[in-house]
């Protein structure tokens, strides 16, 4: 390249960066500047051709090249302010001394709180916590807990069946009590074994204030050597003390459920009225009874145990189930169910 060529080549390069420089809208001055001024870019490139100019003809040139230079950096200086002038925020009314605005803080619902707090008296005792899951084979949920084919029973319990058939060739169900998870429990652990399980269980009823469709179980199983009524009853006994304070009383009355021998049913004595009747007369809780049953329990069946592959000769158990519905509503003095479910968040907001 002669010196003529070089000229040429730098006006070229000066008439193409004013073209871009003038461009409206304004085009982005750092790319400009790395397009014409970087190390690898037109100028610096052409400034560097320099060295194959004889020397006497290269100063004037050079002189030339770190005018133009000069000129392109003023310019971009000036393209880079008037961005910063046109920017969004120059000023602003926003005061950071304010205070915030309240930020609404979610809860737990009462049912988790509940089922969180029944979950601590139980690990508190030693149990473990098990799983299931709510979709359940009749097997699990009815055979194996001692309900033969056709037991009547089964109808204590008004199923949801679901389209969908299991291996046996059964339809499958929507678990009408969490009980199968005491075989599943025994399934998968040799004894000893202590575990607990809360969770969703679902029966074909209409919904009242004290019925649901849907609703929550918890479930406790206990098998070792020589488990007796005396176990079940203390532990029953220990667990409600620490739900609802020392002051209450349990009682067994004999029942049936076909996976347990003996079985009972579960009183505490009524949290309201604390003996049936209270100042204002019959206590609508308890009925003026005193005493509110909230759970069915019982010496584990040695069928059940058979079921499981337990040796009913050396091992024995006990096992009881409970709403928790019924507990959250004791504990929180909610009068109808239904309020649990329909998420009202005056209702929500007054269990933290
Ligand atoms: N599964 C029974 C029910 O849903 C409750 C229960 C559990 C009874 C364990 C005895 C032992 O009614």
């Amino acid at each position: 390249m002669n010196a003529t060529e070089w000229k040429e080549k730098l006006s070229a390069i000066r008439g193409s960066f004013s073209v871009s420089i003038e461009k409206k809208p304004a085009e982005n001055p750092e790319a400009l500047e790395l397009h014409y001024l970087g190390r690898k870019g037109e100028l610096a490139l052409l400034l560097r051709d320099l060295k194959d100019i004889p020397l006497e003809e290269r100063k004037p040139l050079g002189a030339l090249g770190n005018a133009a230079k000069q000129e392109m950096e003023a310019k971009l200086a000036e393209l880079k302010g008037s961005a910063g002038a046109a920017g969004p925020v120059v000023k602003s009314d926003l005061d950071l001394t304010l205070p915030g605005w309240p930020y609404p803080k979610g809860s737990l619902h009462p049912l988790t709180h509940t089922m969180n707090r029944l979950a601590e008296g139980f690990l508190k005792l030693g149990f473990t916590m098990s799983d299931g899951p709510l979709i359940e084979d009749d097997y699990h949920n009815f055979e194996a807990l001692n309900f033969p084919p056709f037991h009547p029973a089964r109808d204590m319990q008004d199923t949801f069946y679901v389209d969908a058939k299991d291996q046996a060739g059964k339809f499958m169900l929507l678990r009408t009590h969490t009980s199968p998870v005491q075989i599943r429990a025994m399934e998968k652990q040799e004894p000893p074994i202590r575990v607990f399980h809360t969770g969703r269980v679902f029966r074909s009823e209409a919904v009242d204030a004290s019925h649901s469709f849907a609703f929550h179980q918890i479930e406790g199983l206990y098998v070792d050597k020589g488990v007796s009524m005396a176990d079940l009853k203390w532990t029953v006994d220990a667990f409600m003390k620490d739900l609802f304070g020392s002051g209450v009383k349990t009682r067994f009355n004999p029942s049936y459920f076909p996976f347990v021998e003996p079985g009972a049913e579960v009183d505490m004595s009524c949290v309201f009225c604390k003996g049936g009747h209270n100042s204002a007369g019959r206590c609508p809780v308890c009925k003026g009874t005193g005493w509110l049953e909230v759970m069915g329990a019982g010496l584990v069946h040695p069928n059940v145990l058979k079921s499981a592959k337990y040796d009913p000769e050396k091992w024995s158990g006990f096992a009881f189930g409970a709403g928790i519905e019924r507990f959250a509503m004791l504990l929180y003095g909610i009068s109808d169910m239904r309020m649990l479910y329909e998420n009202d968040l005056r209702v929500l907001k007054q269990v933290q």
